[in-house]
């Protein structure tokens, strides 16, 4: 064997019910990718067994010095995290919360894809070309963790607070990453989610900071819409949307309702970025466990294998990335679906299609 100009060292955390089954799935996808490239490099993934089963023999989603252990690594590959047995807070908090936060993965870009052979239930999919991304903020607003449970000596009268934090840093590191990736692409335009009727303080100054860094985009096209009209935006009027962007609660939502529009929480990517490269970055497909379909090999595996697209974008790989993208759509449009797509194939059947569509030369390179 030659040896392999670069190696980049990957962490997987395949973590509960399919997030195993897709992440086998996409690595075998991203390892053929990476071979018929043409270009000089390897993926050496390392698995790291967390997770909820690693919850029930320790008590804890990961290690304690789970984070260290994944600073050495050039990126993080993971599954999903949840099962039943663990309240779903303290697995998402235990692990996947914790190495976003842990890392300021502040970033998570959602895009949503319209695949050739998948059928929408937007009637506008048929006539129009849909595509747009949405950008998380991933560091706080709802999801600060802020807050406590108190006075449950009280019978029935216990109290729960959970505070929003919204910072005008961490507004403006979002607003101004969603205009560069707005630059990026064909339609140059921003749609800025919010809630600033009623939520008074934090949601305010989010739109101010909008104002503010959108003055320095004079070239991209901007609006400010209510969140509750942005659902009935993307199942209405989506060829309006480009890059949206909205805080961590707001855009967790509208995101599911992106993907099960474009046919499938199954087929949906995700990436979440430390842009400044201090610490790795994940990538994951939004999907969760699924409990329901686990163990059975009907996963569909096209959300993380698109997230794995976005890992490889991310190290440097871009024609790679859309070698896989292009094998995506080959494998759709051949009708090589699962059931969450109104066909029979298997998570293997659909691995294995795609593994020969990066072999054809005509859509690997
Ligand atoms: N990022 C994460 O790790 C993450 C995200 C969401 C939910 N969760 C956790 O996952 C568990 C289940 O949550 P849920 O049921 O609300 O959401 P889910 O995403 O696991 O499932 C919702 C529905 O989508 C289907 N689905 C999901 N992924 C699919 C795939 N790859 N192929 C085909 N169908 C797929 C499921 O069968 C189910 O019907 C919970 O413990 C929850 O906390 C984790």
């Amino acid at each position: 064997m030659p040896s392999t100009a670069r190696t980049y060292r990957i962490a997987t955390i395949p973590g509960d019910g399919v997030g195993r089954e897709v992440v086998d799935a996409g690595r075998a996808v991203l390892d053929a990718a990476a071979r018929v490239s043409g270009e000089d490099f390897a993926l050496e993934w390392t698995e790291l067994p967390w997770g909820s089963d690693h919850y029930g023999r320790t008590g804890r989603m990961m290690p304690a010095d789970g984070l260290q252990t994944l600073e050495g690594f050039d990126a993080i590959y993971f599954g999903a995290v949840g099962w039943p047995g663990v309240p779903d807070h303290v697995s998402l908090w235990g692990l996947r919360l914790a190495i976003c936060q842990g890392f300021d993965q502040w970033a998570n870009v959602r895009p949503v894809v319209f695949h050739p052979g998948v059928t929408s239930p937007l009637r506008k999919a048929d006539s129009a070309d849909l595509d747009w991304v949405v950008v998380r903020e991933n560091s706080e607003g709802e999801y600060a963790g802020l807050g406590g449970r108190n006075f449950s000596a009280r019978e029935g009268g216990e109290v729960a607070v959970q505070s929003s934090l919204f910072t005008e840093t961490g507004c403006e590191r979002i607003m101004r990453f969603s205009f560069e990736l707005a630059r990026t692409r064909d339609r140059k335009k921003v749609a800025s989610v919010t809630k600033s009727n009623a939520q008074q303080y934090g949601m305010v100054l989010w739109d101010d900071v909008f104002r503010r860094v959108a003055a320095d985009y004079p070239d991209v096209e901007t609006e400010s819409v209510l969140v509750d009209a942005m659902a009935a935006r993307f199942v209405l009027a989506p060829e309006s949307l480009s890059v949206v962007v909205a805080s961590n609660l707001n855009a967790d939502i509208l995101s599911d309702l992106g993907s099960a529009l474009a046919g499938s929480l199954g087929i949906a990517a995700s990436a979440n970025l430390n842009p400044e490269r201090r610490y790795p970055s994940m990538f994951e497909p939004v999907h969760g466990s699924a409990p329901d379909i686990a163990g059975r090999g009907v996963a569909n595996p096209i959300g993380a294998v698109a997230s794995g697209a976005m890992m490889l974008d991310h190290l440097g790989h871009p024609e790679v990335a859309d070698a896989v993208r292009a094998a995506i759509d080959a494998t759709t449009a051949a009708g090589v679906l699962t059931a969450d797509l109104g066909g029979s194939a298997t998570t293997e059947d659909v691995t294995s299609a795609l593994v020969a569509a990066l072999r054809e030369p005509a859509v690997a390179r």
